[in-house]
């Protein structure tokens, strides 16, 4: 059950005009080819932790408590390779104590770990769990590559999901994930694993410790992924494509988001659009999207809603809920 919502936005607005400053590109292109106006930026120094506590604690606002049994992060850009983020969240967060981990599934995260928390809620393993998806995608970006420096952004959502019943506003309906590692190659950072361990090559070359992404590969197999998990989500509910009333998919890119709703023979006027404002900032998406949503009354309680995400895997899912009355922070 969702029982709370927060998010949190670095300061810094970057807008498609400054992009131009800096990249051959202008705000005509971005607009036209990604709907993105602009985008936060951490400031340097400011660590995806940061981001994911100030949305973490908006959340438990939300949920008016702070009796949470587990905290999740979901993150492409945790502090450090090792330990995980999470317990330093957890513990900023006076949530010291309980188990808390990171889970990488790049732009679809928010969606694997809310299917995680759901499960674990109906394991009776916890009664709330606090979810938060982060991102502090800049620091990846190549800054001499124009493609992904006009599309990500940095910023954090968080939800907390408490026991229920299944019928309730806000239950949390089974997920529907998948994976294609043949796809691996489609979204990477070569260098900081155990493949690469140097960022620098012998050569002198450090652009693998960028982020790269085949962009009009990827266009192709998230709208197809996304509608499939779509479909087998809605299936599993037993809601016909004309029951949604709104469709929250990952905020890649708008003509992306109008192919998928094409695709699902979903109104346009059904798709919540959150990226004019935030650009794509991965596993974290879906959750600023639907605290934006909830904020601006473009989601109200009784809204039967489908979630869809494709990220870097390749990992896509997609979920339904009815939206339920939460508070802002
Ligand atoms: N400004 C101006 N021109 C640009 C540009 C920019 N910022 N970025 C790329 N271009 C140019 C390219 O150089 C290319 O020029 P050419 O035809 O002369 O070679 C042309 O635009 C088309 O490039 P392409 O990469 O095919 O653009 P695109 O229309 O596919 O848009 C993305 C690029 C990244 C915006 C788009 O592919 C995308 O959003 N992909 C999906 C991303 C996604 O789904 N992510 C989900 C998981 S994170």
């Amino acid at each position: 059950m969702l029982s709370g919502i927060g998010s949190w936005l670095p300061p810094r607005i970057v807008t498609n005009d400054e992009l131009a400053q800096r990249h051959d590109t202008s705000d005509h292109w971005i607009r036209t080819r990604t709907g993105i106006v602009a985008r936060h930026i951490v400031s340097p120094g400011m660590p995806t932790s940061h981001l994911a506590e100030q949305a973490g604690a908006r959340a438990l606002q939300s949920a008016g408590t702070r009796d949470i049994d587990a905290v999740l992060l979901a993150t492409t850009t945790p502090d450090r390779l090792c330990p995980a983020s999470a317990p330093k969240v957890a513990h900023a967060l006076g949530l010291g104590g309980r188990p808390a981990f990171d889970l990488d599934a790049v732009c679809s995260g928010f969606l694997y770990a809310l299917s995680t928390a759901a499960s674990i809620i109906v394991s009776e393993a916890a009664d709330r769990v606090l979810v938060i998806a982060a991102e502090a995608f800049s620091t990846l970006i190549n800054p001499s590559d124009r493609s992904s420096a006009v599309v990500f952004g940095d910023g954090a959502g968080a939800v907390v999901l408490r026991a229920g019943t299944p019928d309730e506003p806000g239950a949390i309906g089974r997920s529907v994930l998948g994976s294609d590692g043949s796809l691996a190659d489609l979204i990477t950072v070569l260098a900081g694993g155990s493949e690469q361990p140097h960022a620098t090559s012998p050569d002198g070359h450090d652009d693998n410790r960028y982020f790269s992404m085949r962009g009009r590969a990827v266009f192709h197999h998230a709208v197809n992924r996304m509608s499939e998990a779509t479909r087998a989500s809605l299936a599993h509910t037993g809601w016909a494509a004309e029951d949604v009333d709104r469709i929250v998919a990952h905020q890649a890119n708008l003509r992306l988001l109008h192919s998928v709703a094409e695709q699902l023979n979903i109104a346009p006027e059904r798709l919540v659009v959150h990226l004019d404002r935030v650009g794509n900032t991965a596993a974290a998406s879906i959750p600023l999207a639907l605290e934006h949503a909830n904020r601006s009354g473009a989601l109200v309680p009784g809204h039967r809603v489908v979630l869809t995400a494709f990220g870097g895997g390749a990992t896509w899912g997609a979920t339904t809920l009815i939206w339920p009355s939460l508070t802002c922070a």
